[in-house]
């Protein structure tokens, strides 16, 4: 496959081609996983909540004392050449900033960070799949850190969990945490009781999901009354609808609970999943 169709990457100060040996092994990210991300999704060229993105990339950098080695338009000016360079219509683009190259000692070394990019093709089609026909997930202890806000390069128990629910021969996992459901390995969720839309609050214990934004506002536009608060696994089986809500897989139902069906009503015309859906849809570029 040729470089435009793979994608492409940037690090440390230029594009490099993605199989490029160019990180030292002393990166902090591999060390120590000591780095934040984002990941962003791009709709016929253009990057869908551009700004929403780097602005959350801009506070989870001060949250862990990160300095970025240029402003934040400079990122924006990097990531439109990144994509434009790909020669990519639909793609993801994922960024990182590293607390940088030092060797491996835990107290915070004096050198700038390092900022590296991908932009890679994205396919939908396992996506859309999801949304239409909905996932099955189990419930498991959330067993990540109190700050979980911080989109940070630390994904063990997220990839663990995300690796015991596909073992458990299901799409995914929710995290519990002190009795409560949090959100997906990869996801916000959000449930459906008596046409009331129900989420997490925007705590520490979640991250703060550009699309569960994206949902809460579309929510005010179609009339669709929203709580902010926690809720319980009991709770969520007698949900009318469940689904979960990220970059790439967008808006897409739950369908199985701990192999018990659950929010089937979510896959009808005219549910709220399904006009979220749509109403999504509707706000991606053209
Ligand atoms: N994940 N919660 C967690 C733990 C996530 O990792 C993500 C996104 C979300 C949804 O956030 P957003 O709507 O801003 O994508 C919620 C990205 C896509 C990832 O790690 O690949």
């Amino acid at each position: 496959m040729s470089i435009e169709t793979d994608g492409i990457a940037y690090a440390r100060g230029r594009f490099v081609a993605l199989d490029e040996p160019v990180i030292p092994i002393d990166d902090r990210a591999h060390q120590f996983g000591d780095g934040i991300y984002e990941v962003i999704r791009v709709y016929r060229g253009k990057p869908h909540l551009l700004e929403a993105h780097i602005q959350r990339f801009d506070r989870s950098a001060k949250a862990i004392g990160l300095t970025l080695d240029r402003s934040l338009d400079g990122l924006v000016a990097l990531i439109e050449e990144a994509i434009v360079r790909s020669q990519l219509q639909e793609s993801q683009v994922y960024f990182q900033l590293s607390r940088g190259i030092a060797r491996r000692d835990h107290a915070y070394p004096a050198v700038p960070t390092h900022l590296s990019l991908t932009v890679r093709p994205v396919d939908d089609s396992k996506f859309t799949a999801v949304r239409e026909r909905g996932q099955r997930v189990i419930l498991s202890p959330d067993i990540r850190w109190q700050l979980c806000f911080i989109k940070s390069l630390n994904l063990l128990p997220n990839v663990m969990t995300k690796q015991k629910a596909l073992d458990a021969g299901v799409n995914d996992a929710l995290f519990v945490r002190d009795g409560f459901i949090t959100e997906g390995t990869s996801s916000n969720v959000a449930m459906i009781k008596d046409g009331m839309l129900i989420t997490h609050p925007a705590t520490e214990h979640i991250l703060h999901g550009i699309t569960r934004a994206s949902v809460l506002s579309m929510c005010a536009d179609l009339g669709i009354a929203v709580e902010e608060k926690r809720f319980t696994p009991t709770e969520l089986m007698t949900a009318d609808e469940i689904f979960t809500m990220s970059t790439l897989t967008e808006i897409a139902p739950i369908i199985e609970i701990d192999g018990q069906a659950v929010g089937l009503k979510a896959l009808s015309p005219g549910s709220v999943v399904r006009r979220l859906q749509s109403a999504y849809t509707a706000t991606l570029p053209l």
